[in-house]
């Protein structure tokens, strides 16, 4: 698949996720496998006043390449230029945030809100594809509620406007994340548009990989929370899709050594203070399914030092691999 001049290696893409699909675990995502990384959702306004957090959030890094960093917006000027700003710190694909069904971001008629201004849609979509050599693209919902579904509408203005791709997330804003993603509804949008269409929304299984490309058609998957505590999920898709084989998870070893390589990449990341809280919501995640998941979880909340965090999760791992082996 391609997106622009930019060839995919596989048509698997992890999704930008807030306070998730930061540096540490795109990159651990990228090392297992995927074709593409989105950073977090970057607010133009804050790229343009160079805020430290904002700038880090941005930074995309070698290992993680191709990158798409994503920006969020409603004015069509200060949209090319933070594009144009990201072009030149390294990003190789700029993505328009048209999706995010926060109330926070849609009160300024950012993220999925533009999906109800098509006109102010389309002139940031013009404005920031004017500003950069990159490709662009744009990642939205399918309307705002089930009365203004006006996805294909959007998609054509994107295909005209010279983007490279579309991604659906099989909801409406109204929605939020509620009930199950309609991949189904994706179809009339692969059809209407010949620039490549990514099908996102509750991606958990390689069977729903299955329905949702039978159901819409699209060219390419986005797994967002399917990523949660499984960053190796991505290669597995892609796997499947390259030839149909099943890769098991890496073992309880395994995963050890993952958690601990990736709580160390938090920690330097984010210093340690940031990097010990910001972490938790992944060693949450990462437990799911495991003897003694709960308790686990409990005593991680109340650890402060890295040094007891790490070896908790030694000692977490050594049981289950002890229970495992017994
Ligand atoms: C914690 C969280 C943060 C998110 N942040 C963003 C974001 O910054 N930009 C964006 O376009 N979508 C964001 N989304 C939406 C996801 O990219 C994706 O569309 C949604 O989670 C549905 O896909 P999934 O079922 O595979 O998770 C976020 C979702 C979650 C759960």
């Amino acid at each position: 698949m391609k997106i622009g001049n930019i060839t995919l290696e596989s048509p698997v893409i992890l999704a930008p996720m807030s306070g998730v699909t930061d540096m540490p675990f795109r990159k651990l995502v990228k090392k297992f496998g995927t074709g593409l990384v989105v950073s977090e959702m970057i607010a133009s306004q804050e790229m343009l006043r160079a805020s430290t957090k904002t700038q880090k959030m941005a930074t995309p890094c070698e290992d993680e390449n191709p990158i798409a960093v994503q920006l969020a917006g409603t004015d069509p000027e200060i949209m090319a230029e933070a594009a144009k700003m990201n072009e030149a710190r390294g990003a190789d694909i700029i993505d328009i945030n048209m999706g995010c069904p926060v109330k926070k971001v849609v009160k300024s008629y950012a993220g999925s809100a533009l999906m109800r201004n098509e006109k102010l849609a389309g002139e940031i979509m013009q404005a920031v594809k004017k500003a950069v050599s990159v490709p662009v693209t744009v990642k939205m919902r399918l309307g705002w509620d089930e009365e203004s579904l006006n996805a294909v509408t959007l998609a054509k203005m994107a295909e005209d406007a010279g983007l490279s791709c579309v991604t659906i997330h099989g909801r409406t804003r109204n929605q939020m994340y509620g009930g199950h993603a309609n991949w189904a509804a994706i179809a009339p949008i692969k059809q209407a548009v010949s620039i490549p269409v990514i099908g996102n929304g509750d991606i958990n299984t390689l069977e729903d990989v299955d329905q949702m490309r039978t159901q819409s058609g699209v060219d390419g998957v986005m797994i967002g929370r399917g990523a949660y505590g499984r960053p190796w999920f991505l290669k597995q898709v892609m796997d499947y899709l390259n030839d149909g084989s099943i890769t098991e998870p890496p073992s309880l070893e395994e995963q050890r050594d993952i958690v601990l390589e990736h709580y160390q990449a938090m920690l330097a990341h984010y210093g340690e203070h940031v990097g010990v809280r910001h972490a938790r919501k992944h060693l949450g995640w990462y437990c799911k399914g495991l003897k003694d998941a709960t308790h686990f979880r409990n005593e991680i909340m109340k650890l402060a030092t890295p040094q007891e965090v790490t070896q908790k999760i030694h000692d977490f791992y050594t049981a289950n691999i002890e229970r495992k082996v017994a």
